[in-house]
């Protein structure tokens, strides 16, 4: 029984890599579990169990990540559609919707899903929950003119607003120079609702709720790696 959260998380990658194809183009997604899975990808690759397979990195640490590994990288203007992205949460719910972006590569997460036909999420069942907002702060980018005005809007619809700061204390900024609040909701009665809320507002860039995006969910536990396809009930 393995217990230790990095070999759950590297245990869940390792599964979903076995979805990739060769001549397949695969999201890269960002974040400590999505790692795991690029460091296999890179493996295969050199071993020559995998040939012409290409990336699209979700976010410029990625992107270095993947070139320094020796992962043939291509971009979505090349190929706007991939076959498989594989990528972690923060939250899970039953459904498999996701709430995402505690590493700050949101925006480019979403483009890469949503450009997907197959999003497969990897992570350790202390991700699992039973409303979305139960674990984590919501994620929400936003462009930094008039960040204050998104404050006031986001605390209206009921959210404890905090600005993130990076290591040295400055405000954080994403891979395109904007600013991310975390949103603390609690848990989520209506996720969709919420989620027409921030689409409609301007400044808003991109938020970190991510509804019927997921297709496949790789989570590990002591026991070992579980499969859910998206309509297939959790086996228990
Ligand atoms: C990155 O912006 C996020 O969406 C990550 O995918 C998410 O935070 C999970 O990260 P870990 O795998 O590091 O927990």
């Amino acid at each position: 029984m393995n217990r230790d959260p990095d070999r759950l998380k590297q245990a869940a990658a390792y599964e979903a890599v076995k979805l990739v194809r060769s001549g397949m183009i695969v999201g890269l997604g960002h974040g400590t579990t999505a790692h795991h899975a690029l460091v296999r990808l890179a493996q295969l690759i050199r071993d020559g169990g995998l040939r012409d397979v290409v990336g699209v990195a979700c976010s410029t640490q990625v992107e270095r990540e993947a070139r320094a590994l020796g992962i043939p990288l291509t971009t979505l203007d090349e190929h706007p559609v991939l076959d498989l992205t594989i990528d972690g949460a923060d939250e899970v719910d039953p459904a498999l919707n996701l709430i995402k972006g505690g590493g700050g590569a949101l925006l480019r997460e979403k483009i890469v899903a949503q450009a997907s036909r197959r999003e497969a999420i990897v992570a350790d069942e202390g991700k699992l929950s039973p409303a979305l907002g139960t674990r984590c702060a919501l994620p929400v980018e936003v462009v930094p003119f008039g960040w204050g005005a998104q404050v006031r809007y986001l605390e209206s619809l009921g959210a404890e607003v905090a600005l993130r700061a990076g290591p040295g204390g400055e405000p954080f900024r994403t891979d395109h120079g904007n600013l991310i609040l975390d949103c603390r909701f609690g848990p989520l009665a209506d996720p969709h609702r919420l989620a027409r809320e921030l689409d409609g507002r301007a400044g808003i860039v991109a938020h970190g709720l991510f509804l019927g995006l997921a297709t496949d969910l790789f989570v590990a536990g002591p026991s070992g790696v579980r499969h859910r396809e998206r309509g297939c009930p959790p086996v228990v």
